[in-house]
């Protein structure tokens, strides 16, 4: 099978999120049994992260999209990777949707349809190119467009769209469509109230839906996670065209062998866990106690139900435990835990931003990791965390469902409300401090598969229904 893995970010070059660490395992898991490629955008990260690259292919531009050039690349473990070269669109530093003050780059529209039009024209053979995929893979919006430029353009070749946050949607003004090579007939599938929605238009036009868990796959069919396109994908459910596959966590996340803990541990030998919560509670200028620490390792986005971890804090220091919070976004949800900190200087400890080898330490010091998500597609910061042996406190949905047993590898709360959270945090206590329990916990988590090995054989299975349907 030649399948094309579409993606806006891969952990290798630059990551905002789970999809980026999504698009650097699944396709190296699906290495050896399939012939899996990964098209990303040349980002000046890409750019700087890929030792040799080869110009392949050329894409016509249209409209208003320019044209590009097409890299080859191979990454140091021998993963290929064609990197879509337009120094105007990508060659920018920062983040790959927004720029340095948060905001959506102006031309998200035109940067992201070239990189579905790319991803179309290589399956249609047509940017001169000796390999063509046999399937699309798209992820989330930034691609999705792609499974409608393969329609229009009549190519037999199917796409399998994986949605891994439906919230994210990539709207823009109608008037965009004339820029984006899309007559006015082609329009109207991909309409969503009065506006253009790349992510409608591989529902529309995919073959095949997907997303990152089981429950989220009920989830999104109904009007509550659904975020208007709850009846679109209640069809493709009905007509066996929407499944979920839960992500796995790659091999790098091993608490014996991480070089950014200070002290290894395992299942067996706990006492380094002492040395890295020592460790973390310095990090973050905390005296050492021996209560519970709690972490919250997120980004500060509405989603992830960070006021309610917060509304918890007060309840965290009175009852002699800690908390650690890592994260940044949403200056408003940035102030709310900046303003904690300082409300508690020995009991809250945060680190704006982003730094993976912290939250690295966090998971390995931490006792517990609050994960309160109001929604969730799938999550890996609390498969991490098990990994690590810090049991993950999270509200019952999407992911966070398929990958926690409640009183087993962590704790499940029912409401997203800070009183349910309040309840659990307080099991947390009671388990905390029966030693045994904690420890019999700490090694279910530990020990829970969550390997992509499992995922990348459904994915497998997945592809090749997906090419049979579609001969
Ligand atoms: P999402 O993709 O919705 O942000 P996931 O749990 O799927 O949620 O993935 C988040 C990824 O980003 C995980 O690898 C997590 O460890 C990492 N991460 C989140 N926030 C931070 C942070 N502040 N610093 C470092 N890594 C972070
Ligand atoms: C999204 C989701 C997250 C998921 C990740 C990778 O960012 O919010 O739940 O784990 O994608 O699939």
């Amino acid at each position: 099978r030649r399948a094309l893995f579409v993606t806006s970010e891969m952990a290798d070059f630059i990551k905002a999120g789970g999809l980026g660490d999504v698009a650097a395992s699944l396709p190296r898991a699906l290495r050896g049994r399939s012939d899996v490629r990964v098209l990303i955008p040349g980002y000046a990260a890409v750019l700087a992260g890929v030792p040799v690259l080869r110009r392949v292919g050329h894409v016509p531009g249209i409209a208003g999209i320019p044209a590009c050039d097409i890299g080859e690349a191979m990454t140091g473990d021998g993963l290929p990777v064609y990197v879509l070269l337009c120094p105007t669109l990508y060659q920018r530093d920062g983040s790959p949707y927004v720029d340095g003050s948060g905001h959506d780059w102006a031309d998200n529209a035109i940067r992201f349809a070239a990189l579905s039009r790319a991803a179309a024209m290589m399956a249609c053979g047509a940017v001169g190119l000796d390999w063509v995929p046999q399937l699309l893979h798209l992820n989330d919006w930034p691609c999705a467009l792609a499974a409608a430029y393969l329609r229009w353009q009549h190519s037999p070749v199917p796409a399998l769209l994986t949605i891994h946050n439906l919230a994210y949607q990539g709207l823009f003004p109608l008037a965009a469509a004339s820029l984006l090579g899309i007559t006015a007939e082609q329009r109207d599938s991909i309409v969503f109230h009065g506006q253009l929605s790349f992510l409608q238009a591989g529902i529309v036009h995919a073959d095949q839906v997907n997303t990152v868990s089981i429950s989220y796959a009920r989830q999104i069919t109904g009007p509550e996670q659904g975020c208007g396109l709850d009846a679109l994908l209640a069809q493709h459910a009905d007509g066996g065209r929407l499944s979920g596959i839960v992500n796995g966590i790659d091999s790098s996340w091993d608490p014996r062998h991480d070089q950014h803990l200070c002290e290894h541990f395992d299942l067996h030998r706990w006492a380094g866990r002492a040395a890295n919560k020592r460790r973390v509670q310095q990090r973050f200028g905390l005296p050492h106690r021996e209560g519970p620490l709690f972490a919250v390792v997120s980004r500060l986005v509405h989603q992830k139900g960070v006021d309610l971890s917060c509304a918890v804090a007060p309840q965290i220091a009175a009852a002699g435990g800690q908390l650690v919070i890592i994260g940044g976004g949403e200056p408003m949800i940035e102030a709310q835990v900046a303003a904690l900190s300082r409300r508690y200087p020995t009991c809250v400890g945060v680190q704006p931003g982003f730094d993976e080898a912290l939250a690295r330490q966090m998971f390995a010091g931490a006792d517990f990791l609050l994960m309160p998500s109001r929604f969730e597609p799938c999550g890996l910061s609390q498969m991490y965390a098990q990994r690590f042996g810090c049991l993950p406190i999270a509200h019952a949905t999407g992911g966070l469902i398929d990958t926690i047993e409640d009183g087993v590898t962590g704790l499940l709360f029912d409401q997203a409300e800070a009183d349910a959270l309040r309840r659990c945090v307080q099991r947390a206590f009671r388990i905390h401090r029966i030693p045994e329990l904690l420890a019999a916990m700490r090694r279910a988590a530990m020990l829970r598969p969550s390997s992509w090995e499992t995922a990348g054989t459904h994915y497998l299975h997945l592809y090749d229904r997906v090419m049979e349907r579609c001969a």
